[in-house]
């Protein structure tokens, strides 16, 4: 799929534009601070519903603007399609497809996909688990949007289950009684059900995407890795103490009832186990909310080993493989590239460019001509005071 046009209003520094965008390469450049992340972040937005910069859309509203609109005309194949999102801070979105009547804005999720590529990308490799485990959710999304719903439905239940805990810890605290358990075994199991459909989804992610991460990494630093994914459940260790890193996916074929099943029955046993210490402590202490990814390089961990140099690799080489992943099951993202190679040396920047180059669509922005290798030779636009022109 490719965007043919992209209009923005109030969007982040730009009062109002209106961008023709082709197939092929598309490179924006403009000196820092002209407003070239915030038109990719918007193309990224219609993708994600939420920006790689920040995890609220406040930001995101032009300042003293009251709401943005984001609009893509979008092309797949023979099928063209309109999709536009208002956003409102701090009060309900709204989203259009095709100027129908209003849908939810997650029902506009997969008919934007992009895989992004930016200089935040290293949290993947050293930040902290939630950065690994946004990163699944969204591709898992990519692949599957109904699990967009699906997870809103999990942090709902997740947030009701933690209300439930708060309250049975104050009473605890406050020398009653405790409440009746009963309703919370009821929340285990929307937990689990829900929770298991997220595990599944992401257990099936990670056994697709490791071995085109490897194959990512040796083409983005050759000689190095091998590189592989691990999940690691805290529901599997509550369970099982050591068996943290064990693959949900390998005992059950991922996607499979049984599977989902598996994980229902390691959900509820993992919170019976830690319910006294829940209690206690009124949160929610295993679930797909606490888990990870850990990134392996050769046996060793990434986080906390890896130089930077192979940090930044591992962290292209998850990007590489998100898009392989995506274009293989014939849903080709547009490749995004924000300021990427300013980051990189000379030889990670070739083999990079030479990667993305045959994308269907690929969006670059840089603040020097000279950093975009030659193969990405495409259309140029210069960003210049709130405006975006074709050279
Ligand atoms: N909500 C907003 N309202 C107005 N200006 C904004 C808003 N958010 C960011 N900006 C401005 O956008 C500029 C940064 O744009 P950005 O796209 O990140 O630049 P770059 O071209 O370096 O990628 C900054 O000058 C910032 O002040
Ligand atoms: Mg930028």
């Amino acid at each position: 799929m490719h965007v043919t046009h992209l209009s923005l209003a109030d969007f982040r520094s730009y009062a109002r534009i209106e961008v023709a965008l082709g197939p092929g390469v598309s490179v924006f450049v403009g000196a820092n601070g002209q407003g070239k992340t915030n038109l990719v972040e918007a193309v990224g937005y219609l993708a994600t519903l939420g920006s790689h910069r920040v995890s609220s859309d406040a930001p995101l509203v032009r300042a003293g603007a009251e709401r943005a609109v984001v609009r893509a005309a979008v092309t797949q194949g023979e099928r063209s399609q309109l999709v536009e999102i208002e956003l409102n801070p701090g009060r309900a979105n709204r989203a259009r497809v095709n100027r129908s009547s209003q849908v939810r804005p997650r029902d506009v999720l997969g008919i934007v996909r992009t895989v992004l590529f930016a200089p935040e990308d290293l949290a993947l490799v050293k930040g902290d688990p939630g950065e690994r485990r946004r990163f699944l959710d969204e591709l898992v999304t990519a692949r599957v949007p109904r699990m967009a719903g699906v997870r809103s439905d999990y942090d709902r239940v997740l947030r009701q289950r933690n209300t439930l805990l708060k309250s049975a810890a104050m009473a605890r605290r406050h020398g009653g009684r405790g409440m009746d358990l009963s309703t919370l075994d009821v929340w285990d199991q929307h937990l689990a059900r829900v929770g298991a459909e997220v595990l599944a989804q992401r257990a099936d992610l990670v056994s697709a995407l490791g071995p085109l991460a490897d194959k990512a990494y040796g083409d983005v630093a050759p000689g190095g890795g091998p590189v592989g994914l691990e999940y690691r459940s805290s529901a599997a260790a509550a369970v099982e103490p050591g068996a943290a890193a064990a693959d949900p996916g390998a005992a059950a074929p991922a996607g499979t009832a049984g599977l989902r099943e598996q994980l229902y029955e390691q959900l509820i046993a993992a919170l019976a186990s830690v319910r006294a210490q829940e209690i206690e402590r009124g949160v929610t202490l295993v679930g797909p909310h606490r888990d990870d990814l850990v990134l392996k390089l050769g046996e060793l961990p990434a986080k906390g080993y890896a130089s930077h140099g192979e940090s930044w690799s591992f962290a292209l080489a998850l990007r590489l493989a998100s898009y392989e992943l995506l274009r293989a099951e014939g849903n080709e993202p547009v490749l995004v590239l924000d300021d990427v190679f300013a980051e990189l040396d000379v030889r990670r920047r070739e083999r990079l460019a030479e990667l993305v180059a045959p994308g269907e669509q690929v969006l670059v922005t840089a603040a020097v001509d000279d950093d975009v290798p030659g193969v990405l030779a495409g259309t140029r636009f210069s960003v210049a005071d709130g405006a975006v022109e074709r050279l």
